[in-house]
């Protein structure tokens, strides 16, 4: 089990089916390079409760949590390096939830942007656990009094608001919590292939995302049809050829590279080998690159940067009763932090 001295990392995902690769390189790859770096006590969470604040089926719910188990061990956590826990088996996450729903101000939620998102298209199902997702979030982090918190982009304003829930306790009880921060990667916010405006999300549907299980085809099609240039910068692409490659250079140097192409440059960046994202770069400044390369070359790279982890998933599927193992030694790990936690805060706010 990892040591205690170090810096302590929480981070978590919700268990609603398989990842997409915005999950994977906005958050996921990180935690695995967080944990192999040996510089932190790396927590990891599944947070079912999270998870049941949208229509969801409960049958589903055991195989979500399983398979997303598969999917963190697959990606590279290493249970002798990391704990990986869910959220549920620890009822210590609620508790301090309800605390700090009685510290936070009602106007730090109603400005949440995922919260007016989320109400916006979940209209039959606008439920208080959605207003109050933030406060169970910052229970999250804060029980384990964790100081970094590595997420994606979309994730960043919760953060923010569990340091200033970690704030507002620690100014009226007493100063037990640290302000954690956010860490970000390059892709923090990859964005739907289809709709590139939109960040890539399942609930767009399946165009609009690639998932950490889809097949090579599925990868290539997808790719071959993502959104690059759209509207008038659609001429770019058609005369980015060396008859005019001053007029292609002096467009993309102003920053004019659309949200579609950078998307899938910022993917590049991260699966091909060392050299490719430059050249492919170079060729863009120039003006001289075709778009089909560049797709069939991001496929190809996600391919093989998804073979070994597909491959293990194969390994894992069927390892239900390692995969529960690892969750019971997770859960009696976070179960001791989570009691001298709470200890200290029940004591500190006068209900023990
Ligand atoms: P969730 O399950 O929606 O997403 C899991 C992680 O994936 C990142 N992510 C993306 N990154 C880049 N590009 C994208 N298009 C993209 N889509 C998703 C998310 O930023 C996230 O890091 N509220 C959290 C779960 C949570 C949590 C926590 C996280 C609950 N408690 C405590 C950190 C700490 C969520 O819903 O993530």
């Amino acid at each position: 089990m990892p040591s205690t001295q170090k810096n302590r990392i929480f981070s978590a995902m919700q268990p609603t089916g398989s990842l997409h690769i915005g999950n994977y390189l906005g958050a996921l790859k990180n935690w695995v390079d967080l944990q192999n770096s040996g510089g932190y006590n790396c927590i990891f969470g599944i947070v079912d409760y999270h998870a049941m604040t949208i229509d969801y089926d409960p049958r589903d719910m055991p195989k979500h949590i399983t398979d997303l188990a598969i999917d963190y061990l697959s990606a590279g956590l290493d249970p002798d390096k990391s704990t990986i826990m869910v959220q549920s088996h620890v009822p210590e996450h609620t508790e301090l939830a309800w605390i700090f729903n009685c510290i936070t101000p009602m106007p730090e939620l109603e400005r949440m942007t995922q919260y007016k998102d989320k109400s916006r298209s979940n209209k039959t199902n606008p439920n208080v656990g959605l207003f109050s997702y933030p406060v169970l979030m910052a229970a999250d982090i804060l029980l384990y009094k964790a100081d970094t918190v590595p997420v994606g982009e979309d994730q960043t304003q919760h953060v923010e608001f569990s340091r200033i829930i970690a704030r507002k306790f620690n100014n009226r009880f007493a100063k037990i919590f640290p302000e954690p921060r956010t860490l970000l990667t390059k892709s923090a916010r990859l964005s739907s292939l289809a709709d590139p405006a939109k960040k890539m999300s399942k609930s767009l549907g399946e165009k609009h995302y690639i998932a950490l299980t889809d097949t090579p085809a599925e990868i290539k099609k997808k790719i071959s049809s993502a959104v690059t240039d759209t509207g008038p910068s659609k001429r770019v692409e058609l005369s980015s050829t060396s008859e005019d490659p001053e007029r292609g250079a002096k467009r993309r140097v102003e920053g004019k590279m659309s949200r579609g192409t950078k998307n899938l440059f910022d993917m590049l960046e991260v699966v091909s080998p060392l050299g490719t994202h430059k050249e492919l770069m170079d060729e863009y400044k120039k003006g001289t690159l075709k778009y089909s390369d560049l797709k069939s070359t991001l496929a190809d790279a996600i391919i093989n940067h998804l073979k070994p982890i597909q491959e293990k998933r194969k390994e894992l599927e069927h390892d239900h009763d390692k995969i529960a193992q690892i969750l019971i030694q997770g859960a009696e790990h976070c179960q001791k932090i989570a009691d001298k936690t709470m200890e200290e805060v029940r004591n500190k706010v006068g209900i023990r």
